[in-house]
């Protein structure tokens, strides 16, 4: 039986479609298939080599036995699962719930198959303390997987302590071994330190994943295992999209394609990137692509040095929502954008509307009709209005929402992004602008020491304030 597939689907970036000016003619894809293979071939190689070990995240047997044995231990006592992490650590979670658990997966029990989910990718007190709150009672029946690769992290250093505080006052000490998993690194780093010196059960990043390149791993598959998803299934379709992606025919390859267009578009005056699904289930899949393109591809520097300030900037909509709040925008706008549109060909419910009333005959083209009909005919209604002003528009399609589906996107978006990365001469693993802001938040916090060579971090400290501090004359 073949089984479902995610595909590109690339027509409407053409020049048939969109014009000379503005499509790419079948002589410049020539040229971008000419530049973007050997760079399939040096990532093939690398991938064989071991220097790209996300590669290999779906081939690995030994995490998603442990997970599922963690998990089996867990899921019968536990009420609540909940997530503490950020960046990385929190948005793979978050997008594989929404897209292969129901909607209202966490208020209605006959719909849930584990436990309730939260992710705390946040710190404001308010929101926290209300959670905290709600949970009182179900304490007890509560999971915390604090993710952290760095175990650095100020935002989930301070859950931590907020949680671990919490569970030492409340149920004793040995709530914290029975009821915190430490997801991090298998060797090094505050949180490793912790959870080994507490005896906390634990989890692994693996060496050279960074956090955004990390939902395949224990960062991701832990909760999905929880609440009832098909890890098996989600890491099988990443193996046959990681197949695909290998393919150095530039033009049978989905990722090489994807990301030479991406490439050729911003070079040519579409600095934007706009993903827009159109399904529910996919929106916070939209939300990981947003910082796996803007922290792998937003670079200060070429790998050679030279200084570029470069990359694609991601913006995620949603369809129908966002037609009647920035289609306006994008169709009449500055016409510095891509559009990927993700569109599901079967969704696993179907819901019919009634017949129209005799008051209103004008309602009778959507009497008994199918919602997907109507939700799609309006992904081709916006796509055909924005070629109507000459706007590129890419769609994957999803033949439907499943983790094997969900998975080959995954594999999909991360090898686009590392072929981008490599169209554009930078370094797409590494995040030097995000740590600077993490350093000044330590040195802000109070933090002792010696942040760089001749730097405290109280002088850093210090420094930040003379930079930042609020000048009363120019408050209106
Ligand atoms: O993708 C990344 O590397 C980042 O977004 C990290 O995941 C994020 O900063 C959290 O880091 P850590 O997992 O070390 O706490």
């Amino acid at each position: 039986m073949s089984k479902s597939q995610v595909k590109l689907y690339y027509k409407n970036v053409t020049a048939d479609v969109i014009g000379e000016e503005k499509g790419i003619s079948s002589g410049r894809l020539q040229a971008l298939a000419e530049q973007t293979s050997p760079l399939i071939q040096k990532l093939n190689t690398e991938r064989n080599a071991g220097q790209t070990p996300y590669r290999a995240l779906p081939y690995n047997e030994k995490t998603p036995q442990q997970v599922k044995a963690l998990a089996a231990q867990l899921k019968d006592d536990c009420e609540n699962l909940v997530v503490l992490g950020i960046g990385g650590s929190a948005l793979g979670n978050i997008a594989l719930q929404t897209a292969l658990n129901p909607y209202m997966y966490n208020l209605d029990a006959k719909q849930r198959r584990g436990p309730r989910l939260f992710v705390f990718d946040n710190i404001d007190p308010t929101q926290l303390a209300s959670f905290l709150d709600w949970l009182d009672t179900s304490l007890d029946k509560t999971v915390f997987n604090c993710i952290s690769k760095s175990g650095r992290t100020a935002e989930t250093a301070a859950q931590f302590l907020i949680v671990r505080k919490l569970l030492s006052d409340r149920l004793g000490p040995q709530a914290l071994k029975n009821q915190i998993i430490a997801t991090t690194d298998p060797k090094q780093g505050t949180l490793r330190k912790i959870a080994d010196e507490a005896g906390l059960r634990c989890l692994e990043v693996p060496d050279g994943v960074g956090g955004r390149f990390s939902v395949l791993s224990a960062v991701g598959l832990f909760s999905a295992a929880m609440c009832g998803i098909d890890i098996d299934s989600l890491l099988a379709g990443a193996r046959d999209m990681d197949v695909r992606v290998s393919n150095e025919d530039f033009y049978k390859n989905p990722a090489a394609l994807n990301a030479a267009i991406n490439y050729h578009f911003y070079n040519n005056g579409r600095k934007i990137s706009v993903m827009m699904p159109y399904s529910f289930a996919l929106k916070d899949l939209a939300d990981w692509y947003r910082q796996l393109w803007a922290e792998s591809l937003g670079k200060a520097n070429a790998l050679d040095g030279a200084q570029l300030n470069i990359g694609p900037t991601p913006v995620k909509a949603l369809g129908t929502t966002d037609q009647h709040s920035q289609v306006q925008l994008y169709r009449e706008g500055p016409d510095d954008k891509l559009f990927t549109f993700l569109q599901v060909e079967n969704f696993d419910t179907n819901l019919k509307t009634g017949p129209a009333p005799d008051s209103a005959p004008e309602l009778n083209f959507l009497a008994d009709t199918d919602l997907s009909s109507l939700l799609n005919s309006e992904k081709i209604a916006t796509e055909y209005a924005l070629l109507q002003d000459k706007r590129p528009c890419i769609t994957i399609h999803f033949d439907t929402v499943s983790p094997y589906t969900v998975g080959q996107f995954i594999c999909l978006y991360e090898v686009t992004t590392s072929l981008a990365g490599a169209l554009f001469g930078i370094d797409a693993y590494n995040q030097p602008a995000v740590e600077l802001g993490k350093e000044a938040t330590f040195a802000l916090m109070g933090k002792k020491g010696s942040y760089k060579k001749d730097l405290t971090y109280e002088e850093f400290a210090r420094r930040i304030r003379s930079v930042t501090e609020v000048d009363p004359a120019f408050m209106a």
